[in-house]
């Protein structure tokens, strides 16, 4: 998708959500909602969801795609590495990323953003899979942050 067509489309995916997002201030129904959205938006979104932590683990929240990984294995694979460095990755190929846990083989590219609550505390992280290879950029980046952002608002 060009550069252009994706920020139109993400620009349109944030006021839908803005609107969605003032019926609740529920967490997991915005995340819910989130998810929908995306992952049908987007034809390159392979894998859509949520993990968050409990008890030190990174546990599956809700998702759409193919069945997933329900517990992601401590300090292991992109899930971890952006809630350890607290920043969002975007990985352009899983197979070279060290300790990337394939939860489906199809995936070759995947973005990860870390999900902060109301006090500033990091809680879980959204993660996409595409089955293309460098599916993310800059542009998912930004406004994956910004959707992130919306759910404790
Ligand atoms: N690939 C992720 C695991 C989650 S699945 O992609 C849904 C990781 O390495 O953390």
């Amino acid at each position: 998708m060009g550069i252009e067509k994706k920020k139109a489309r993400y620009g349109r995916i944030i006021d839908q959500l803005s609107d969605l997002l003032t019926k609740t201030d529920n967490p997991d129904a915005r995340m819910a909602t989130i998810v929908t959205v995306l992952h049908h938006k987007f034809d390159y979104f392979f894998w859509t969801g949520f993990y968050f932590l409990q008890n030190g683990e990174l546990t599956v929240k809700n998702y759409q795609g193919p069945l997933a990984c329900q517990i992601l294995e401590k300090d292991k694979g992109v899930c971890w590495a952006g809630i350890n460095q607290k920043k969002t990755i975007a990985v352009p190929d899983v197979h070279h990323f060290p300790g990337h846990i394939a939860c489906d083989s199809r995936s070759n590219s995947e973005i990860v953003v870390p999900v902060i609550d109301k006090k500033g505390v990091i809680v879980g992280i959204l993660d996409v899979d595409s089955e293309k290879l460098n599916s993310f950029d800059e542009v998912d980046a930004a406004n994956l942050e910004t959707i992130v952002g919306m759910i404790f608002t």
